[in-house]
């Protein structure tokens, strides 16, 4: 059997390859094409074969398959034709097989017969191509070249050979167009053809619809839609949606502010289309500054911003896709001043100290001020403290020069403390100050001012070398040495004394030590200037006088001037017999160099030849008669008188008057025995006699011309001013002055009469300071001859005419008396 069937198979390729309908072996074939209705007459079996028709159903005939297959065909016992019994599909038969035969058997029994029938399966157009998916997708890279070839999946088509696949056709698109090809296995496939660059930016997906054809008549179609993702390539930079981008922002604005956005857009899909930003050039400064959100394009304010510091920034700005392309964009931010910076005031220079003389208008300093803000912001008024002699003056720019306005004055105010403000015009204005320590330099520009406008020191006299006299007191408000006082003493001369041998000051402290003792009788009261000079350069100084005023202390007794006091008895007096009572007969003249109450003389008599004749003036000294004398009376009469002074306590100095009672000197034998024998005395009384005559005379006659002269003037006030002329051969040798109501007085005299005349306490003062002190050989000294006989005077001031040389004008005129007339008569 098995051969058998080998070698049907080796019939049926036979017969297909010399188309041999016929089978040698009394076979019989058919051919059909599938899908016949059931009941269809494929042949008669019966017939060709050769069989009886009417032994057909005797002998059972029947359609047998190999197998348990199905039973496609069948025969119709009585026609004997073989019929569909099935529908026969070629394709499901044979599938792609180019050639289908069913084989069955009909089989008849008594006797056994088997005969093939071999049923060639034709086909037929029964199906459409197949794609194999509904939709083909495509992913097409937008920068696919032209003439890019596609290969598209083929379509199927069941049937075979010209049923199968024949051709493909494609809808009209921008894009594509179709290549057919052919397999190997000539199968037909197609290619899309890219005929038209894709770009995706336009265009994302393109959508195609592919039709496959087969051969059929009629033809049978199938159709795919083909959508074709168009893939993105880079092919764009991105792009910022302005050049260049400006923003403002004020600056101390806070952190985190957006100060602007850039955005580029990139036409690319995803990654590509993915732009991220960055700086793509920024300064150091700017990049601590500002930071660029890189997806959003965002610029931040991360510092802070001073508009002083940096006014704008400019930086670029990159925008970058995904695979690299780039562009940039310029970013400027221009910062806003605002006004958050005071001014500040710089002190250029100070002349420090300003000399306190620097006349009004001296620059003492010169200040600038700044203020970082721009514009108004920086406009800047200055002012300056009131109350100060202080102003500024705008000079260049944003200097000031501060000047003074007045006069300084170191010792008002030292110094000063100048505040200065400065205030800008922004709003709200900012301001701040500065203070400027001025001190002001001392010039020397105060003398010492004394304490006191004089001084006025006692000295108690006899005092002891160095003790303390008086002290002085100068200020000088100055400044160091320029206010430093020296003291020191005017050198001058006092009664032709240096004022060095008389008293020294100390220096510093402007103390007053006599250099020697002081003798009342030699110095009544003088006076020195003491000169305070300070240390500064050139010094100043200021002069005080000091006025001495030497106390007297009763050191001197009485001095008797008249009789002479060595006892010569030369001095004797004549006494008339025919003197009444009372009558003037001598007086005893006595000085004491002291004064006041130590000069206030009294006399009396302690002694007489006779008690009861004479009596003296307790005040005056005049030596009178008490009583008539009588011819008892002794010739020769001898008082003692003794002379004391006021002092504590009181010295008293005593004398002998010799009184002789004759109307003739002639009478008189005992003068011879007074005169020591001398043998000359008789000469000598003579002499005596004839000076007392011409001295009379002389004294009668000027008595006459003062009158005559006087009566016209007023009548002068004179040095010896109701006391006794004295001789000047008597005055003690360093005689100064005598006071009280019996004794000499000058100096005082002077004084007094010097404040009530017109002249000017100037002129006192030299008088009293150069000739307070009369001293005795130059008052009435020389023009009076000392042996010049001298008789008793009532009046001072004939008995001066008499002394001294003829009367002049100044005799009127105290004041001058003393220096001028001494000066003449030198
Ligand atoms: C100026 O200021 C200084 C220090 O602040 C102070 O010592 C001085 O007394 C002041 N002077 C005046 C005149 O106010
Ligand atoms: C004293 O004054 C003079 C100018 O008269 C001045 O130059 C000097 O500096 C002053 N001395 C002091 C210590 O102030
Ligand atoms: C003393 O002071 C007076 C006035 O104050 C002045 O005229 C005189 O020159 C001064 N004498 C001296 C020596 O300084």
């Amino acid at each position: 059997m098995k051969y058998t069937k080998n070698l049907m198979d080796f019939c049926v390729w036979l017969w297909l390859s010399i188309f041999i309908v016929q089978s040698a072996h009394g076979d019989v074939s058919y051919s059909i094409p599938e899908e016949l209705k059931r009941g269809s007459v494929i042949g008669n079996v019966a017939k060709d074969i050769g069989l009886d028709l009417k032994g057909l159903s005797g002998r059972k005939a029947r359609i047998d398959t190999e197998g348990n297959s199905r039973r496609f065909v069948d025969i119709n016992l009585r026609t004997g034709e073989l019929v569909v019994a099935e529908r026969i599909d070629r394709e499901e038969l044979c599938s792609e097989k180019l050639s289908c035969v069913l084989n069955v058997e009909l089989m008849l029994e008594t006797p056994l017969e088997l005969h093939r029938v071999l049923i060639e399966i034709k086909d037929i157009n029964d199906n459409s191509p197949i794609f194999p998916t509904d939709v083909i997708t495509l992913e097409i890279s937008e920068n696919a070249d032209k003439g890019a070839a596609f290969r598209v999946a083929g379509a199927h088509d069941a049937d075979i050979g010209q049923n199968a696949v024949q051709n493909y056709a494609l809808e009209n698109n921008n894009h594509f167009v179709l290549a057919v090809r052919t397999n190997d296995d000539g199968g037909k496939y197609s290619e899309l053809i890219l005929d038209k660059e894709l770009d995706r930016e336009k265009e994302e997906e393109v959508k195609l619809v592919l039709k496959a054809l087969d051969g059929g008549n009629p033809a049978k179609s199938g159709s795919v839609a083909i959508h074709i993702t168009v893939l993105d390539a880079n092919d764009n930079a991105p792009v910022f949606s302005q050049t260049a981008y400006k923003a403002s922002l004020p600056e101390n604005s806070p952190l985190d502010t957006v100060v602007l956005i850039v955005s580029a857009t990139d036409a690319d899909a995803g990654a590509n289309g993915e732009v991220t930003y960055e700086f793509s050039r920024i300064t150091e400064k700017a990049r601590k500054l500002f930071a660029l959100n890189h997806q959003s394009g965002e610029i931040r304010l991360i510092g802070s911003v001073d508009y002083e510091d940096e006014s704008k920034y400019e930086m670029r700005v990159q925008g970058k896709d995904g695979t690299g392309l780039t562009s940039d964009t310029k970013v400027s931010i221009e910062i806003i001043d605002v006004n958050d910076n005071a001014p500040v005031i710089y002190l250029k220079s100070l002349n420090s100290p300003v000399p306190e003389n620097a006349p009004p208008g001296t620059e003492v300093g010169i200040i600038n001020v700044q203020d970082r803000d721009s514009d108004s912001n920086r406009q800047i008024r200055c002012t300056i403290q009131q109350g100060v002699p202080f102003k500024l003056v705008p000079s260049i720019k944003n200097y000031f020069s501060l000047l003074t306005t007045g006069e300084l004055d170191r010792e008002l105010i030292t110094d000063y403390n100048i505040t200065i403000t400065a205030t800008d015009e922004g709003s709200p204005p900012l301001s701040s100050s500065k203070v400027v320590h001025l001190s002001v330099a001392d010039v020397n520009d105060n003398p010492p001012v004394f304490s006191k406008q004089s001084y006025i020191a006692h000295v108690t006299e006899n005092n002891s070398q160095g003790s303390s006299v008086a002290s002085v007191t100068a200020t000088d408000p100055d400044w160091r040495q320029n206010g430093t006082v020296i003291y020191s003493l005017l050198p001058g001369e006092v009664n032709g004394f240096p004022v060095s041998a008389l008293l020294s000051i100390n220096g510093d402290t402007g103390v007053i030590h006599a250099v020697r003792s002081f003798d009342y009788e030699q110095f009544k009261d003088f006076k020195v200037k003491v000169l305070a000079r300070d240390n500064g350069s050139p010094p100043l100084s200021s002069n005080v006088t000091v006025s001495i005023h030497v106390v007297d202390v009763n050191d001197n007794s009485p001095q008797i001037l008249y009789p002479s006091p060595d006892g010569s008895s030369v001095m004797t007096e004549l006494v008339p017999r025919a003197a009444p009572a009372a009558s003037l007969v001598s007086k005893v003249i006595a000085v004491d160099a002291d004064s006041g109450q130590n000069a206030w003389l009294s006399y009396s008599i302690i002694k007489a030849t006779d008690p009861g004749l004479f009596t003296i003036g307790v005040h005056s000294g005049e030596i009178r008669t008490q009583r008539d004398i009588s011819e008892s009376d002794a010739i020769k009469q001898d008082l003692i008188v003794s002379v004391k002074d006021n002092g504590q306590p009181s010295l008293s100095v005593t004398c002998t008057m010799y009184l002789v009672i004759s109307d003739n000197l002639a009478d008189i034998p005992e003068l011879k025995d007074r005169s020591h024998e001398d043998s000359s005395s008789k000469l000598t009384t003579y002499l005596i006699i004839a000076l007392v005559s011409v001295s009379t005379f002389f004294l009668t006659f000027m008595i006459i011309a003062l009158a005559v002269r006087f009566c016209h003037r007023r009548k002068p006030r004179l040095l010896f001013d109701g006391a006794v002329a004295i001789p000047s051969a008597y005055l003690p040798p360093n005689y100064a002055d005598v006071d009280g109501t019996m004794t000499l007085r000058s100096g005082y005299n002077y004084d007094a009469y010097l404040t009530t005349g017109s002249r000017t306490s100037d002129f006192k003062f030299v008088q009293s300071y150069n000739d307070g002190t009369l001293l005795a050989d130059r008052t009435l000294s020389k023009s009076c001859t000392a042996d010049e006989p001298f008789g008793p005077c009532d009046e001072p001031e004939t008995l001066l005419q008499i002394c001294c040389p003829p009367p002049s004008q100044r005799y009127c005129n105290i004041g001058d008396f003393t220096a001028e007339h001494m000066d003449d008569q030198e």
